[in-house]
């Protein structure tokens, strides 16, 4: 798990490097015990993500920038209109700012190996006749994830692209989606783990950002999902990646997602989790397959 996914690491004095310097941030940005409850009741009725106490610190540096934004001078009057539901759209504002989109190209590289080498060739083998096959990239925040996937696909097995296939990524951010179906990149986004022959390949270059190609976009379908509210419908899943987001919810809501999943997920399908997450005393009817540096999840038969 990296430093950006725990939270609970990420330190008072980091966080607050973000705001503006000269600001009379002090002022604004503390939190009441009240408002700080009702917040975190609010992020968690609608997103499942568990803001622990202590969590003060992230409140005042993530929804300051959003008190500045939607022009209140304090926290406590952002509350007072969440109260009274007076503002359009702040409740999604608030709750965005409060989720960690911490991602980066092939990040953790082991999983995208495996995908490689043994999942896709098993799956071009067991799918020879119908020729489909369905992808779930849930939680993809600005698109480095579901892209990886697509490069390895175009560049390491070409004739999945004549099959026919669904790819849906999904995020409860439309923010993130919105930076997805942009496909645009910073420098300093595709420096993280992509390798230079992809860069060179998959995209093009428009002043300071780097465009990912069309032929990659086109590939994805990008849908909102929470993944904390009952599923939509969603045809049957041969790979899902639910990585680095099971860590922000309590066991109850990563045993009801798992439940969900199980019924998606194909009875030989792939299930790929963050490195520090597992469905070990969630979820008994998933194993792992267990290969040289990482592993991936399968239905137990
Ligand atoms: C740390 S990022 C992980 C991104 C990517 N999967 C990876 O591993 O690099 C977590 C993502 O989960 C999303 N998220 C948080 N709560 C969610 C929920 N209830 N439903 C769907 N997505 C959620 C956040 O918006 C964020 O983009």
């Amino acid at each position: 798990m990296s430093k950006a996914d725990r939270t609970t690491s990420v330190s008072k004095q980091t966080s607050c490097q973000t705001l503006t310097p000269g600001k009379h941030y002090d002022k604004i940005m503390s939190v009441s015990e009240s408002d700080f409850n009702y917040i975190r009741e609010l992020v968690l009725e609608r997103s499942a993500i568990v803001l622990e106490d202590g969590k003060q610190y992230l409140v005042e540096s993530r929804i300051g920038q959003v008190v500045e934004t939607e022009g209140f001078d304090t926290i406590g009057q952002l509350v007072e209109a969440l109260r009274k539901n007076s503002h359009n759209g702040l409740q999604s504002k608030v709750i965005e700012a409060l989720t960690t989109n911490e991602t980066s190209f092939f990040r953790d590289i082991h999983p995208f190996e495996i995908l490689k080498d043994p999942v896709l060739p098993e799956i071009l083998k067991s799918r020879e006749n119908t020729k489909k096959l369905n992808i779930w990239c849930a939680a993809s925040s600005s698109g480095q994830e579901p892209y990886s996937i697509a490069m390895l696909i175009r560049d390491h097995f070409p004739a999945l692209l004549g099959w026919k296939t669904h790819f849906i990524a999904s995020d409860i951010s439309e923010k993130m989606l919105e930076r997805c179906r942009s496909g645009k990149f910073s420098q300093l986004e595709v420096n993280r783990g992509l390798p230079a022959a992809f860069l060179v390949k998959y995209f093009e270059k428009n002043g300071a950002t780097w465009s990912i190609k069309n032929q990659l976009r086109e590939m994805i379908h990008f849908q909102q999902i929470n993944l904390s509210m009952e599923l939509p419908y969603l045809p049957k899943m041969d790979i899902i990646f639910l990585r680095n987001v099971l860590i922000y919810f309590d066991i109850e809501t990563k045993k009801r997602i798992l439940n969900q999943l199980r019924s998606i997920l194909q009875p030989d399908g792939y299930l790929f989790l963050g490195a520090a997450e597992s469905t070990i005393n969630l979820d008994s009817s998933f194993e792992r397959m267990n290969y040289k540096h990482s592993g991936c999840y399968r239905l137990k038969r």
